[in-house]
């Protein structure tokens, strides 16, 4: 089959399509004919060693951690899937990924996609669409009536998050460049806010919750935007103790965990007209280069997805 590996870390130059033998599948996995995969900023992110000390593999390695395609074969154990199943996942991230024509994902960590979904739909969610939720629901805590600001609210996954905080009730703060203005309304934001016109803190009243997506000097304007009592939660940046307490506010990091609840809560949205993931870059296997170009950027709106078959 084709598969998209890294033999070393490095630049775009690393990516290499090559013909490797179809995974074999454990007791408890299913084996997943892949239509389609999305692009997340972990996949360069790996590519270029950032994180080998954290997720240490044995190169080379299939890169891509978000998968939509069918059941071609399910394990002794698996009696959730049957062959011909549709299914979407956010498979685990230690082993090999799907930029390939199959990948062997663990039972446990798909679930069936939503008919509302198309291929190249449901690979754009699992990854984005489950650090959101985590963020904003299962640590967040978010309640309706809330404030939340959701810096990056164009990106794969804020423009997500928008969608579930709007879902949940919450008066939704998005951050944008000029150009994402527009997106932001669009996707449910109560208030759009472009960062490159000023401090934030005179363009925002006081939140509730914070999802950082940024980290750094935009973590730091963030502290002082949240209620005593409030809580920031960062995907890209453990946040310090010492200056939440001095906010008076709690600090959170959250690393995704893969999570079949999380996917039929998704689904459940979908099938409500409330989540509806934008697509707004599509390439082929053969241009994963490009289409690493196009997410290292950092001016990705919505998702970057592979159609692989
Ligand atoms: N911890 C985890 O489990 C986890 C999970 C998923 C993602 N992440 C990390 O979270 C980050 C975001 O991921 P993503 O998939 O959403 O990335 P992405 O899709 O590449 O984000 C691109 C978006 O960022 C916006 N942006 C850039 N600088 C900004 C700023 N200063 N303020 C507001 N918006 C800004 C851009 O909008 P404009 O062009 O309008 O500026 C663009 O729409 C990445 O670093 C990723 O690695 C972590």
């Amino acid at each position: 089959m084709r598969a998209v590996q890294i033999k070393q870390y490095g630049g775009t130059e690393t990516l290499q399509l090559v013909q490797i033998d179809t995974p074999k599948i454990n007791a408890d996995d299913i084996l997943v004919a892949v239509k389609a995969t999305s692009i997340n900023p972990v996949d360069w992110k790996i590519r270029e060693g950032y994180l080998k000390e954290f997720i240490p593999y044995a190169l080379p390695v299939t890169l891509g951690w978000d998968v939509a395609g069918i059941v071609t074969e399910v394990g002794a154990d698996v009696t959730e899937f049957k062959v011909g199943d549709e299914v979407f996942s956010r498979p685990d991230i230690s082993r090999n990924g799907s930029y390939a024509d199959f990948i062997a994902v663990k039972a446990d960590e798909a679930v069936l996609k939503s008919k509302k979904l198309d291929f190249a739909q449901a690979a754009s969610l699992p990854l984005a669409g489950i650090t959101a939720w985590q963020c904003l629901v299962d640590v967040g805590q978010i309640q309706a009536g809330q404030r939340v600001l959701i810096h990056a609210g164009a990106g794969g996954v804020g423009h997500l998050a928008i969608q579930i905080a709007k879902a949940k009730g919450a008066i939704v703060i998005a951050t944008a460049s000029k150009d994402n203005q527009a997106l932001l309304t669009e996707l449910g934001a109560d208030q759009a806010v472009d960062y490159t016109k000023g401090p934030l803190s005179e363009q925002i009243e006081a939140v509730d919750l914070v999802l950082d997506t940024i980290g750094g000097a935009v973590q730091q304007d963030s502290w002082a935007l949240i209620k005593k009592g409030g809580m920031l939660v960062s995907i890209t940046e453990a946040p310090s103790e010492e200056i939440a307490k001095q906010h008076g506010v709690i600090g959170a990091f959250v690393f995704i965990d893969p999570s079949s609840r999380i996917l039929g809560e998704l689904n459940t949205l979908v099938e409500a007209n409330k989540l509806t993931p934008l697509i707004e870059h599509r390439f082929s296997l053969e241009q994963i280069v490009a289409a690493h170009k196009q997410s290292q950027s950092g001016r990705t709106r919505g998702k970057i997805v592979i159609e692989v078959s």
